[in-house]
């Protein structure tokens, strides 16, 4: 229990650097542009309340991230990779013989040491391992190693047994039991899960890996005092988790995106559809799926597993999904912080309300057709002069992708769609917005109105930030959630000096 109130509380104060890409841009005639998956191009249509989209869409751009998948601890997915050659992997025990059969490693040593030498007589030894081949992993993401009762452990007990377990220990050695068993038919080495850090369910320590060392450490018993020792052993976990917070994550488990099996994959559960009804993702569960359902899940993992390699279109959607996450996360951030400034004065309101304005142009830049002009004055229910401008910023990420459909897998075309459905829905938003304050007459280029009127200036301000709230609700990035300011270096001098002080 401590454990996780500790996780909880050091992880909400970890903050990552946002790193920028830039995404290229060619140019399209809009008319050409393929539009039949997109529905219609209506800028009051919001996304279906059964979509999914933008949890697939968060969910690829979350794999391997600490922080993402501690916020939203219940896993729907299952991701097949590698753990590449010269890898190390750590177990910490308080026995000096190398396990033989299934076993719990570490990826950072910080973890493998809260599990030695626990009393003052045993040893706290600590074994190195590295892979000498690819090891075949299966990641389960969420907080999948977190011993909890709601939902963490849900994908995997339901693949293993139909229904969720307990979160005990107990049950873990059965967990790790069942899943080596289950995975060895598809020649699975080890499964990926994550709690305080990610660990290593290693199915057979004899195979694909070389101890590298056996060390007698000093223990932490020996080093801190008992009253301590679970808040410096935890502190040290999370302080080395927390390298992996955000991007580019734990980046010693290379997934196979073609291969993510999700149960937010509503063609494949549709059961879970009236189940997450107006829940928040929170509080998602895959817990209730038939058994229909659940087999049918079963049966793609499965397919995944022994599919031949290099099955896939090669698209690198990772890296697409960046690319649109870093093209609005931070502007759209920035737009919200604009809308919520108090305003004093009338010259406020116009001055912050030309400053959104900017911003939202600046997003769209690259949509912007010299075409794409509202008649003057402007009829303000009069949105369709806008529509290309809409349409090619929502599909130009995407275009391209249609002529691949052939290669790709059942994965890929789910990741595509969550793809579009985001995207259109950010397009969607960012066009809408822009489009009334034209209207206004507060855009710097497309000056429709010569006097424009604070109280409607002061109004539209409202309806963008109800939009906008929307929308940022409704993606919910976990980039957006982060202490603000950031812990300084002084937290980390003062959390050691605790340590020194209760020796
Ligand atoms: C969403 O799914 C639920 C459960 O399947 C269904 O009852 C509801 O009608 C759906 N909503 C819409 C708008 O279709
Ligand atoms: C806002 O923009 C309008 C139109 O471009 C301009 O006339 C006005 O002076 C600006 N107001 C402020 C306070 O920046």
């Amino acid at each position: 229990m401590l454990r996780f109130t500790f996780w909880c509380l050091f992880t909400v104060c970890v903050f990552a650097t946002q790193v920028s890409f830039h995404s290229s841009h060619v140019e399209w005639q809009p008319a050409a542009l393929g539009d039949n998956d997109l529905g219609d191009w209506s800028l009051d249509t919001s996304p279906h309340p059964n979509s999914t989209d933008h949890l697939v869409f968060e969910t690829v751009h979350s794999l391997l991230q600490r922080w993402p998948n501690t916020r939203m601890r219940n896993g729907h997915a299952i991701v097949p990779g590698i753990i590449p050659k010269g890898t190390l992997l750590y177990h910490g025990t308080s026995s000096n013989v190398f396990p033989t059969m299934h076993e719990w490693f570490a990826t950072d040593p910080e973890h493998s040491y809260m599990f030695c030498g626990f009393s003052v007589e045993a040893e706290c030894r600590l074994f190195t391992i590295a892979t000498t081949r690819p090891l075949k992993v299966v990641y389960f993401d969420g907080s999948s190693a977190a011993k909890l009762q709601d939902g963490a452990l849900d994908t995997q007990d339901l693949l293993l047994w139909g229904e969720p377990r307990g979160g005990t220990a107990k049950e873990d050695m059965q967990r790790i039991e069942d899943i080596c068993k289950w995975g060895g038919k598809y020649k699975v080495d080890a499964f990926v899960r994550m709690q305080m850090d990610f660990e290593v369910m290693l199915c057979d320590p004899t195979s694909g890996v070389r101890v590298i060392s056996s060390s007698n450490l000093v223990s932490p018993l020996t080093q801190w005092p008992q009253k301590i020792l679970l808040q410096v052993s935890a502190f040290e976990v999370m302080n080395a988790a927390a390298w992996h917070n955000r991007l580019p994550g734990e980046t010693r488990v290379h997934l196979n995106l073609a291969g993510l099996v999700t149960f937010y994959d509503t063609q494949l559960a549709p059961s879970l559809v009236p189940i997450r009804a107006g829940q928040e993702r929170w509080d998602h569960r895959v817990q209730g799926i038939s058994s229909e359902d659940l087999s049918a899940t079963r049966t793609r993992l499965e397919e995944v597993l022994t599919r031949p390699e290099g099955l896939s279109s090669g698209i690198d959607w990772a890296s697409l999904i960046q690319v649109i996450v870093d093209r609005y996360a931070q502007r759209l951030d920035s737009v919200q912080y604009l809308l919520s400034a108090p305003t004093a004065n009338p010259d406020d309101v116009l001055d912050l309300a030309n400053k959104t304005q900017t911003e939202l142009r600046v997003m769209l830049t690259p949509y912007l057709l010299l075409s794409a002009a509202p008649t003057h004055p402007p009829d303000e229910t009069e949105l369709d002069w806008a529509t290309p401008v809409f349409r090619l910023c929502a599909t130009t990420h995407t275009y391209s992708m249609d002529s691949e459909l052939p290669f790709m897998t059942a994965s890929e075309k789910l990741v595509l769609q969550a793809v579009r459905g985001t995207t259109r829905e950010i397009c969607r938003v960012v066009t809408k917005m822009w489009v009334a304050g034209v209207h206004a007459g507060i855009d710097p280029l497309l000056n429709t109105n010569d006097h424009f009127d604070v109280i409607k200036v002061a109004h539209l301000r409202n309806a963008w930030l109800e939009d906008l709230n929307h929308l940022m609700t409704w993606l919910d990035w976990s980039e957006w959630v982060k202490c603000n300011p950031a812990c300084d270096r002084e937290v980390h001098r003062g959390v050691l000096s605790l340590f020194r002080q209760a020796n």
